[in-house]
């Protein structure tokens, strides 16, 4: 099958498809630049986005820019490409994550229904129902992590626990911490058009055992709405076997197959990072399950059924495309 010319249209599409990705506070740390004689997208991290005291190494911008790697694979295969990627291409400009070269595709690839899921996928902070997710989707949903190079553990009760005990210690952390505080606040505003949207600003669990973020870093967050979340919560644990720029690349496009596989099952999801923004707290849960390799643990996902979540603002495509590579 012959491939899809790179037009302005075509730029527009593929481009329009990445930055449906998920982003840390959603500040869509990314920049595109397009090879149209190879043809390639060439993908940088934004440095004026980056939120430097919750996320100081960066790497939750390279876990973000993963996310929309993958969208944009995912684009470009239903586009009749073949994407072939390669991440940190060059070593002397940091800054440039990933190369994504549009090869001509050979045969006409089956619908993986991926598509249709990056633009239905969003991130839900309601309570979910108690419904278990069925066992074969839960093994699917790792077989695709490990298929991008990660690894994705359920966590048994016990262990589930302790997840959620050291996500509460991160949030607790993170509301006292003046400097973390005063950057999640800044993005938490009606008037900012690219931050979270009042509607994605999440209720907190009454009974206080589900770490759901307080994006307003409130002091008193009483003031917040609670409801009733589910009791026993399906979490997943996304980790790679090192913690290398590449790591967080290949777990960021992880994360977003695994969350546009459960879009397409009726599964929503929400993301637990918190504990992730503290060393001591990421690493006690590197171990998980004890009985298990250790792992660097990327993410912690929770999934279920229950209500869609609500639209976040995206920057527009020529805010993100730069003229040229
Ligand atoms: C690295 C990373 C960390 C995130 N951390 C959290 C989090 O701790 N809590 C949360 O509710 N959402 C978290 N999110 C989700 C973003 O807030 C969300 O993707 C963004 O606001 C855009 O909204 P959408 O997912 O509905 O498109 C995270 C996303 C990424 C990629």
């Amino acid at each position: 099958m012959s491939s899809s010319t790179l037009d302005v249209p075509a730029v527009e599409r593929l481009v329009a498809a990445a930055v449906a990705a998920p982003s840390l506070h959603n500040t869509q740390p990314w920049r595109f630049r397009f090879d149209t004689d190879m043809p390639a997208v060439y993908i940088h991290a934004a440095a004026d986005r980056v939120l430097r005291h919750i996320d100081p190494v960066g790497r939750a911008v390279h876990l973000s820019v993963g996310c929309a790697v993958l969208n944009l694979r995912v684009a470009a295969a239903h586009f009749g490409w073949e994407p072939v990627t390669r991440l940190l291409p060059c070593p002397d400009r940091p800054a440039l994550l990933a190369r994504v070269r549009l090869a001509e595709s050979v045969r006409v690839a089956p619908s993986t229904g991926l598509y249709e899921a990056v633009w239905r996928r969003r991130s839900s902070r309601y309570p979910f129902s108690g419904r278990a997710l069925p066992s074969d989707l839960l093994a699917e949903l790792a077989d695709t992590a490990h298929l991008e190079g990660a690894a994705l553990r359920f966590p048994g009760r016990d262990d589930t626990e302790r997840v959620l005990r050291a996500t509460r210690e991160a949030e607790w952390r993170n509301r006292a911490d003046a400097d973390r505080a005063a950057e999640s606040r800044r993005l938490v505003s009606s008037a900012h058009s690219l931050g979270l949207p009042s509607a994605a600003v999440s209720p907190q669990d009454a009974l206080d055992r589900m770490p759901m973020r307080d994006f307003g870093a409130h002091r008193h967050p009483q003031v917040l709405p609670a409801r009733a979340f589910e009791t026993h919560p399906t979490l997943a644990l996304l980790s790679t076997a090192h913690d290398r720029r590449t790591d967080w690349l290949r777990a960021g496009q992880a994360l977003e197959h695994v969350l546009l596989l459960a879009t397409r099952h009726g599964v929503r999801a929400s993301l637990l990072h918190q504990a992730m923004e503290w060393p001591d707290l990421r690493r006690a849960l590197d171990g998980l399950p004890a009985d298990g390799p250790r792992q660097y643990t990327q993410m912690v996902i929770r999934l279920g059924y229950g209500p869609e979540g609500p639209a976040s603002p995206r920057r527009p495509v020529e805010e993100v495309v730069e003229a040229d590579a």
